[in-house]
């Protein structure tokens, strides 16, 4: 089972989120995929960030499209680092593990595209959204995933859209919702998973990897 670090490994103490040391914490927690959200800033450079206002998460305030990157790069993410750029993510993790790339934002995907395909990481990403129009311009070449907190159409639509996987809400899992996922050759992976008691269950219901801000404690009962 995949352990995804969720925007890196935020549960535990004094750890930021979305930031490159909670990436490494991650990793080196047992994780062996790294989800993280994307953004347009005001400059059109693509930032890692999960909010639209940069107000929760790091010490500043305003909105990511009003700042440029510049602006953005002076705040404190956690532990005195800046909010990462895509290519910071992409050139440090790239190819070391699976990185699911959410886009937060419409219109980025070609953007992300471009970055991703410039660095040959095509296999090594997996794009998800919720806003599933927006993955368009990334198919073929780009695995993506539809992302829901809503079961309607979401297998249906993954096989019309060219999915690889469905990333289904926790409380959405069900062994049929896992049946038609492997009926239509889709990978599942399931969000956010923190109690090792839920993982077990995952486990047994043959799910393909989860989300988790505790990659420590859910991959040694998941190993
Ligand atoms: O990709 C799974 C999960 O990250 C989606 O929700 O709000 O944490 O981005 P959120
Ligand atoms: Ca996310």
């Amino acid at each position: 089972m995949l352990i995804f670090g969720h925007r890196g490994a935020p549960g535990y103490p004094r750890r930021a989120e979305n930031t490159c040391a909670s990436f490494r914490k991650a990793l080196r927690s047992g994780a062996s995929g790294l989800e993280f959200d994307v953004r347009r800033c005001g400059d059109g450079r693509l930032v890692v960030l999960h909010d639209e206002t940069i107000d929760r998460t790091t010490n500043g305030r305003g909105r990511v499209r009003d700042l440029s990157y510049g602006e953005l790069r002076q705040f404190d993410a956690g532990f005195g680092e800046p909010i990462p750029l895509l290519t910071d993510v992409l050139d440090e993790f790239g190819g070391h593990c699976l990185l699911n790339i959410e886009l937060k934002d419409a219109g980025i995907a070609s953007d992300v595209k471009r970055l991703v395909l410039d660095r040959q990481l095509d296999r090594h990403v997996l794009v998800s959204a919720f806003e599933w129009e927006q993955l368009q311009p990334l198919c073929p070449e780009i695995p993506i995933a539809l992302l829901s907190s809503k079961l309607r159409n979401l297998v249906s639509s993954a096989r019309e859209l060219g999915a690889i996987a469905i990333h289904p809400r926790r409380n959405m899992v069900s062994r049929a919702l896992v049946a038609a996922a492997r009926e239509a050759e889709l990978r599942v992976h399931v969000w956010t998973v923190n109690d090792p008691a839920e993982v077990s269950r995952f486990r047994d219901l043959d799910i393909d990897g989860i989300f988790t801000d505790f990659p420590e404690r859910c991959s040694t009962s998941a190993s």
